[in-house]
């Protein structure tokens, strides 16, 4: 069996991945936190962290993700207190001209020693991007993944060549110079789902994220083979990075009973806000509210059991290629040591 990668998801943002009241999973997202968080994992020998983009959050109780964190501001500062880890940091590639994230990779992968990763966030949520000025129409969603490939295209450039001029759709860039160089090329990151994110992912990415709610680790399997072969196609390797929620305990019964208890004190206000945001408007009439033990935890892959279990569960998603998980957990604080101590030690594909 070959070797899980293990990276955490860590608590940038309010909430983390969890919407529900109480104390935790709300997590305040500060700089100490993550940074105990952080150099706990890379003491512990995890591989990766990757911190997310956010702009705009759902409110309620909770005021889920209004508050975040700056992604390539909080890994540039990671970079310098941790040593091994591999920090990926998330652009919302609307935000920033590429010239200018060039410049803050290099700068951030010099800080951290050539640990630096870009993970390209073409972006989902209208209003995250409106509120700026920066989603004038539907348009760009429908394009946003030729608007990455332009972008990362000319991110490569700006890495590898003295002076770079590039006209396409939708950018144009002059004779354009950008040093210092990183020592070697940063790793690419997509967490993209639909058709034009994996045909985006095969051409310029070398790291997918792939996973939906109900997956099997085979389905997932299935899914790293299309997406390998896909890259194939392009003489590239992309591997495939799936993200999890973690609720670990000593028993079943107990972490099922943890589980519920978000359940019982989710936030509805957030989530409902949440779903409209994901384009699930309450007034279209196809809207389907999702059950609560699917909204709460923001339709993201779960596993809720023994540390025994939790140990089965991600050597199957290695058994079936699958080259990392990326971990989030509803107290990190308290929750990263005790999968370090109690679920990593019983990993055979660790
Ligand atoms: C691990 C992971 C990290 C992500 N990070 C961000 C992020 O930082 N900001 C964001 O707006 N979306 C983020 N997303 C959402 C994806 O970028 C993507 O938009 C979403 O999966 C929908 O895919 P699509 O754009 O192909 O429709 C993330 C998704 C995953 C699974």
């Amino acid at each position: 069996m070959s070797r899980l990668d293990l990276g955490l998801f860590i608590p940038s943002t309010s909430g983390s991945l969890i919407i529900a009241k109480g104390k935790p999973p709300q997590s305040v997202p500060t700089w100490e936190l993550n940074k105990k968080v952080a150099q706990y994992a890379d003491e512990a020998g995890m591989d990766f962290l990757i911190a997310q983009v956010k702009w705009r959050g759902y409110g309620g109780e909770t005021g889920h993700w209004d508050s975040a964190l700056e992604a390539f501001t909080l890994m540039s500062g990671l970079g310098a207190v941790t040593k091994n880890i591999k920090l990926v940091a998330s652009v919302a590639v609307r935000t920033l001209n590429p010239a200018v994230v060039a410049k803050m990779a290099a700068t951030a992968h010099d800080i951290c020693g050539g640990r630096f990763v870009v993970n390209v966030v073409a972006g989902w949520n209208k209003f995250e991007y409106a509120q700026m000025g920066l989603w004038s129409d539907d348009d760009y969603y429908l394009n946003r993944y030729e608007y990455a490939d332009e972008y990362l295209t000319i991110l490569k450039r700006l890495w590898t060549e003295d002076h770079v001029t590039f006209k396409g759709e939708h950018f144009e860039i002059e004779d354009c110079v950008s040093n210092p160089k990183p020592a070697k090329m940063p790793e690419i990151v997509c967490a993209g789902q639909s058709d034009a994110a994996l045909a985006f992912v095969a051409r310029q990415s070398d790291y997918s994220f792939i996973g939906r709610l109900n997956d099997t680790p085979e389905q997932l399997g299935e899914t790293v083979r299309k997406i390998s072969g896909m890259a194939a196609e392009h003489g590239r390797e992309v591997k495939s990075l799936t993200l999890l929620t973690v609720i670990a305990a000593e028993t079943e019964e107990e972490a099922m009973a943890e589980k519920q208890r978000y359940i019982n004190n989710r936030d509805s206000v957030a989530i409902e806000e949440w779903q409209r945001a994901s384009g699930m408007d309450r007034n279209r009439a196809d809207y389907k509210e999702l059950p609560p033990e699917v909204s709460t935890f923001m339709s993201i892959p779960h596993v809720v059991g023994s540390y025994q279990q939790v140990a089965e569960h991600l050597d199957k998603l290695a058994e079936q290629g699958v080259s990392g998980a990326c971990l989030a957990f509803p107290d990190f604080a308290a929750d990263v040591p005790k999968f370090c101590e109690n679920v990593m030690p019983l990993m055979t594909s660790r």
